[in-house]
This record gives C-alpha cells, sequence and structure tokens, in this order.
C-alpha cells in the first residue's frame, strides 16, 4: 500500500501511527506498534528530519488527549458510540472498553486494508475482539446518504462521541462546513465532537513552511485547493454547539507534564476542540 516515490493523503495515516508507536506511555496508544513497517518508518524519518522533530509528541498528546476525553465522557456523559471521521490506523476500538461501538470512516483503501489487518491480528490473539463498524467515503466526494443509513443502524438513539483528527488539513472549507452539518444530523443534546485543526497564525512559522515544502514535494494531491487553517472563532460559532474544552500542544505538555524540546518556531502547534450539542 506505502509508495516508495510518493505519499498519497490516505498514507500520511501510517506515518501518524509510527509516531504513536515511539512513546506510548504519553499516547497511551500501546498498538499503533502493529502498523510499523520498513516504508512508514522510513516516511516518518524524513518527515522529522525535513518538518519538525517534535512531531512525534504532538502526535502521541493528540491521541492521549481523545483518548482521555472519551474515557472521561463514557463514564460522565454516557457516551455508547465513537464515530471516527479519518480515521485511519488509531487504535481507540482497542484501548477503550470492549462495550463501546465503534463506526470507522475513512477513504475505502484505508478501511479495507484497517480492517484486513485487524482480522488477522485478531486471529493471531494479537488484539482483542470490537464492535467496529467500517465505512469507506471520500469527503470530498457525494458520500452522505449511504453513510447516514449506515450510522442510523448502528447508533440509533445511542449517545455518541465524534472525532475527527488529522483530517481537516486536507479538506476545504466548504467539506468541513458540510461535515460539520451533518455531525448535527448525527447527534442529539449532550453528545460531543472533538477536533484537531491549525490556525492560520502558525501559517507564519517555518515548521508549517517546511510542511508545506515536504506536502509538496512528497505527497500526492489530487487537487488544487490550499490546506486548511482555522480559528478559534469558527468552533464558536457553530450553531446549536457550545465550545467546552479548548487545548494545544502547549498546554497538554503541561497537563501531562512533557518536556518540549524545539522552539515555537519549529512546532506545528496543534488546537484541539471538544464541542457539546446543546440542542437538537
Ligand atoms: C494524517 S491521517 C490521520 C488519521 C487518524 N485520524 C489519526 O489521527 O491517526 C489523515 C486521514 O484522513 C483521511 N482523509 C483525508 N482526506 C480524506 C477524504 N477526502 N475522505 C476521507 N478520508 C480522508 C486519510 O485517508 C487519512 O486516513
Amino acid at each position: 500500500m506505502l509508495g516508495s516515490d510518493h505519499l498519497e493523503i490516505h498514507e500520511t495515516a501510517f506515518v501518524t501511527s509510527a509516531f504513536r508507536a515511539t512513546d506510548v506511555n504519553l499516547s497511551g496508544d500501546h498498538f499503533a506498534y502493529l502498523w510499523n513497517n520498513p516504508k512508514a518508518e522510513k516516511w516518518a524519518e524524513e518527515y522529522l528530519t525535513k518538518v519538525s522533530s517534535e512531531e512525534t509528541f504532538t502526535h502521541c498528546l493528540r491521541n492521549r488527549y481523545f483518548l482521555d476525553k472519551i474515557k472521561e465522557n463514557i463514564i460522565k456523559n454516557g457516551i455508547q458510540v465513537l464515530i471516527n471521521f479519518g480515521a485511519g490506523f488509531s487504535m481507540y476500538p482497542f484501548l477503550l472498553d470492549q462495550k463501546i461501538i465503534h463506526i470507522e470512516i475513512d477513504k475505502p483503501e484505508i478501511v479495507a486494508h484497517k480492517k484486513y489487518k485487524i482480522e488477522q491480528w485478531q486471529n493471531e490473539d494479537l488484539l482483542p475482539k470490537r464492535n467496529i463498524q467500517f465505512v469507506g467515503v471520500d469527503f470530498s466526494k457525494e458520500f452522505k446518504e449511504g453513510l447516514l443509513a449506515t450510522i442510523d443502524s448502528v447508533k440509533g438513539k445511542k449517545k455518541c462521541f465524534i472525532l475527527i483528527e488529522g483530517v481537516l488539513f486536507f479538506l476545504d472549507r466548504e467539506e468541513t462546513d458540510s461535515l460539520f452539518q451533518l455531525f448535527n444530523l448525527i447527534q442529539d443534546t449532550g453528545d460531543i465532537i472533538g477536533s484537531a485543526s491549525f490556525q492560520d497564525n502558525l501559517k507564519q512559522t517555518l515548521a508549517f513552511k517546511r510542511l508545506l515544502n515536504f506536502f509538496g514535494e512528497k505527497v500526492s494531491k489530487t487537487r488544487a485547493s490550499d490546506y486548511q487553517t482555522i480559528q478559534d472563532s469558527y468552533y464558536r460559532e457553530i450553531s446549536g454547539y457550545s465550545l467546552v474544552d479548548h487545548q494545544d500542544y502547549f498546554s497538554l505538555s503541561k497537563t501531562y507534564s512533557h518536556e518540549i524540546l524545539q522552539d515555537r518556531e519549529l512546532i506545528l502547534n496543534e488546537n484541539f476542540y471538544l464541542l457539546q450539542k446543546i440542542k437538537s
């Protein structure tokens, strides 16, 4: 699946997993190592050298934050279903209580590969069994009708946590608006959205310029739109939702006692938001 000269956007999921596997105590992802392979490691190494060496930790802390917030909401808020948009190779189903139902959505080639590997590892007793529904769609195409029918049949009236991390950078604003409208349709009062994105001011940093160079050189883009950044105000203004938490790499480093190694200029500081639906 992983090419040698160019990285397809969906293959970035291998690199993200490789980062999560480097510091399991920080990421909380004991199973990320399963996705390691020589090509993914080569890509991860190149990315760390050419973009930012802090990226292992930013990805570990992102996973840890959302893992802890999902766990917290399972207890406090009765969440029963996790719906992960652009789930890549994240391993939340195996890091959460087995009673949680999972809907994992990503490009068809990613979900097919993930399903195949997970079944293989379950047969080898490397992973426990879990209730996971995989859905292959492209957010840049028509996808809502079929997806909504699947979500309805799996979720019913159960309370859900929708997660979208590491994805919005690759989408444009129209696609993003459309996804958040879909989330509103899926969710009921009290349900939660977890979202990760970069802010506009990151564009001034050396790290972001390096990221764009890396993507320009190495990643096959399917269309010419800019990589997306999103301001806090976008999240504050989503109709029917209240912003209940906002963190970034710096605040999470304090929370989880992680020592930051690089200068701010060389860090791709990502922002993490939790929204709660306040009315149906
Ligand atoms: C950097 S990975 C992040 C994966 C995962 N959320 C994580 O944090 O480990 C980006 C993911 O977004 C998915 N993605 C990007 N654009 C997409 C689109 N148009 N439709 C569906 N999935 C998309 C990719 O296939 C990939 O799995």
